[in-house]
């Protein structure tokens, strides 16, 4: 996970980090790059900057956010009662698409914490916005820079089209890498329980930690994780990859776009002229990075329908299949 070398990209920027710096420090919303997805960014310092966030995005205030920072070392100035472990956690996936959930130092301002006495820490692998942290000495919280309930940005161009003029500046940092939000681990609860599946699997973390932990236990759900989100605004269904063929031959009046994993068969090329086929790359990982991509792009037809190939049912897939259950719920 760890970036050795991007000093040239980074000096191709230095101005751009500057001026976010300046916007941030002055209250603004900076759009980041990370690894995973877009974040809108503000002074994790600032309840007034941060209020502008939940504006933004039409979010509801009682969705906690993370809270960004450069390094392990800047946890304790978030959170308290941290326990060893936690350590173990960030030095095996730190800078990472980890986020933790710990106790939250008595300073974390409630609009962040949506009033709870946890806060989520992460800290991101983007080589911008390490940059970025490290010059504004300090942390930012950032959701995902999209309309509330809406597929979460993977490019900059997402964060343009879903915000607008609602965001005062965005950093450019090219396509996001993993392109699907990060793990959320709770680590206030034992055992350590699973708030949102993300490419950091459950058995890479339990590896480390070298003990069980849990999955979605209800009680201790993440706030803001609704069964339906990350949707995009055509109807959207998963489909058993056996039976695509046959829910194609039945929605023969309408204009599908299919996301499938396989080709397009060529007996359906032929008989539907209307239809739009993408192929979905085969391994978990390229999957997950352009997933999100794919779907927006599904939706710019503006069809009937986006019928999504079900994934394998197997643990490296398990955040994915998440996201299009989400994606796919009514
Ligand atoms: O990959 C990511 O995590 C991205 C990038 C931008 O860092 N961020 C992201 O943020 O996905 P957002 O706001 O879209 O999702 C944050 C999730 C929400 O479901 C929220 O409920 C949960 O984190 N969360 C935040 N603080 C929490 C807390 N104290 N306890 C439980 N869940 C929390
Ligand atoms: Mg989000």
């Amino acid at each position: 996970m760890k970036i050795k070398d991007y000093t040239r990209k980074i000096q191709a920027t230095r101005e751009s980090i500057q001026h976010a710096v300046k916007l941030l420090k002055a209250g603004k919303l900076v759009a980041i790059p990370t690894e995973t997805v877009y974040g809108l960014a503000a002074d994790a310092n600032n309840p007034k900057a941060i209020a502008k966030i939940f504006k933004a995005k039409g979010r509801p205030s009682s969705h906690p956010l993370i809270v960004h920072i450069s390094s392990d070392k800047e946890l304790k100035n978030w959170a308290i009662d941290i326990p060893k472990v936690a350590y173990k956690l960030t030095k095996k996936f730190w800078p990472g698409p980890l986020t933790l959930i710990l106790k939250k130092a008595p300073h974390v301002a409630s609009i962040i914490t949506g009033g709870q006495n946890t806060v989520a820490i992460r800290c991101p692998n983007h080589p911008l916005t390490q940059t970025l942290l490290k010059a504004f000495k300090s942390g930012l919280v950032a959701p995902s820079a999209n309309r509330f309930g809406h597929v979460s940005p993977t490019t900059a161009e997402h964060v343009k089209s879903d915000l607008g003029k609602k965001v005062d500046y965005i950093l450019n940092g090219g396509p996001c890498k993993i392109g699907i939000e990060s793990t959320i681990l709770d680590l206030t609860v034992d055992p350590p329980n699973i708030l949102r599946p993300g490419m950091i699997s459950a058995k890479a973390l339990s590896q480390v930690l070298k003990k069980r932990i849990s999955f979605y236990d209800s009680k201790t759900r993440a706030p803001g994780s609704l069964p339906k989100h990350y949707s995009p605004k055509t109807p959207a269904i998963l489909v058993k990859s056996k039976e695509i063929i046959s829910s194609i031959n039945q929605a023969k009046r309408k204009k599908i776009v299919v996301l499938a994993r396989k080709e397009m068969p060529k007996l359906i090329r032929e008989s539907f002229k209307k239809m739009q086929w993408f192929v979905l790359p085969k391994t978990p990982n390229d999957y997950a990075q352009t997933l999100y991509e794919k779907l927006r792009e599904a939706d710019r037809f503006k069809y009937d329908l986006i019928m999504i190939e079900d994934v394998p049912n197997k643990p490296e897939w398990v955040a994915i299949k998440d996201r299009l259950n989400r994606a796919t719920k009514k």
